[in-house]
């Protein structure tokens, strides 16, 4: 009989396993090419870099999403690279918060969407990697994520509810009276009640809003892998254009 695993036990699962994709890729790897990993944010990208770290020596450096993902990094022993001084990576590791049949997905619940989508944009292969909760049909139960200008705020609002949703200002946690601020010093809208049928289309059309600086919209750069974890062990999917 399968014994179920809780969710914590399935994060950790898919973590190991992309662990043992990003070392076969370390074997394949050019030898006078340094590796360079991109790692993502989040309570799964937190288990990738723990179960990577034993295996720091393999890579050159580190670029991530994030402080906190770089802090965790830092204290591994991983050593730090920022975006501006990449042109390339072999690949990007990241969880996602809903995933769908053909790669797009919807991320941001971290609040770390924007330079994971910077980060993203420089990787030959995006590796997704989730538990079985964050499979969809379509994007858009769980809240979508839209980073803005503090200043531009009431503005981008007032567009966003226009399509007929409900926004919510992200709020810290633990501390409601106070607004979110991202890693960028900008704060977070979220989007409820989407039903986001074409997301590369609905991605494009947010970006274009004055003020926006991204959405959490991830179908113009999607995942190319999908290391999905349930009960039974690991999927692997690959995604084609
Ligand atoms: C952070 C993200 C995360 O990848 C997403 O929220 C999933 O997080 P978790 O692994 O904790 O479920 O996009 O901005």
């Amino acid at each position: 009989m399968v014994k179920p695993m809780n969710q914590d036990e399935l994060k950790a699962l898919v973590a190991q396993e992309a662990v043992k994709e990003v070392l076969n890729m370390v074997k394949s790897h050019p030898k006078n090419i340094p590796f360079v990993i991109g790692i993502g944010t989040g309570s799964t990208a937190n288990l990738f870099i723990d179960a990577l770290a034993p295996h720091r020596e393999l890579f050159a450096g580190a670029v991530s999403s994030s402080e906190a993902s770089a802090a965790r990094l830092e204290k591994h022993g991983f050593v730090l690279m920022q975006a501006n001084d990449i042109e390339f990576l072999p690949v990007y590791v990241d969880g996602a918060d809903e995933i769908d049949p053909q790669g797009n997905m919807l991320k941001g619940g971290g609040g770390a969407l924007t330079r994971e989508k910077i980060i993203a944009q420089l990787a030959k292969t995006f590796i997704c990697i989730c538990d079985d909760t964050k499979a969809v049909k379509t994007l858009g139960a769980f809240p979508l994520p839209v980073e803005v200008i503090p200043l531009a705020y009431q503005q981008v609002s007032r567009e966003l509810t226009a399509l007929g949703a409900r926004i919510t200002l992200r709020v810290q946690k633990g501390d409601t009276q106070k607004t979110f601020m991202t890693d960028n010093a900008a704060w977070i809208i979220d989007v409820h009640g989407l039903r986001i049928d074409k997301p590369a289309e609905l991605e494009s059309w947010i970006n274009q809003i004055p003020g926006v600086i991204c959405n959490g919209i991830f179908a113009r750069r999607k995942a190319d892998i999908l290391l999905m974890s349930n009960s039974l062990g690991v999927t692997h999917q690959e995604f084609k254009d």
